[in-house]
């Protein structure tokens, strides 16, 4: 028997016409880019997330000479969450900088970043907002990694 599975997602030319709650969140993401350690890769990113106590914390890429030693910005900020806050986590952002991807208007979390998303969903049992924007200004908008990581591994 064939099925289908269905994934959701919004898309807004710009986002600035997001809710003001979210362009609040990217602004800080863009902040947090400047402070991106990416020497090797020349890729900035920076993730910024929303607690359920209206607390932002973020992260950004840190690399390092002995390449699988770094760590991605969406695991940097969500384990800085974890680590520190008992809260749930309601929506991150993530934003980028750099020619890495060619003719990529958005960064889309990796596979690993994925994963630790997932658990983090799990953990807190509540979805977790995702908003990916483009260097173009371009955002996609997904209600939970579960549109983005469909049958990952612990489901
Ligand atoms: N990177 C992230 O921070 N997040 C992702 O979702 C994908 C990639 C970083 C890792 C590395 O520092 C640089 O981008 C290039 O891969």
């Amino acid at each position: 028997m064939q099925k289908e599975i269905l994934i959701k997602y919004t898309y807004f030319e710009d986002y600035n016409s997001l809710e003001k709650e979210d362009v609040v969140l990217i602004n800080k993401a863009y902040v947090a880019l400047e402070n991106a350690y990416a020497p090797y890769s020349n890729f900035q990113v920076a993730a910024s997330v929303l607690l359920s106590n209206d607390e932002v914390v973020v992260g950004n890429n840190q690399e390092n000479i002995a390449f699988p030693s770094g760590l991605c910005a969406e695991r940097v900020a969500l384990f800085y969450a974890n680590a520190n806050y008992k809260e749930s986590v309601k929506t991150m952002v993530i934003v980028s900088k750099g020619n890495l991807i060619q003719n990529s208007q958005v960064i889309s979390p990796c596979g690993s970043c994925r994963q630790v998303i997932l658990e983090s969903e799990k953990r807190q049992c509540k979805p977790i907002k995702l908003v990916l924007v483009g260097q173009d200004k371009s955002v996609y908008v997904f209600n939970s990694i579960l549109d983005l990581l469909p049958f990952g591994f612990g489901l």
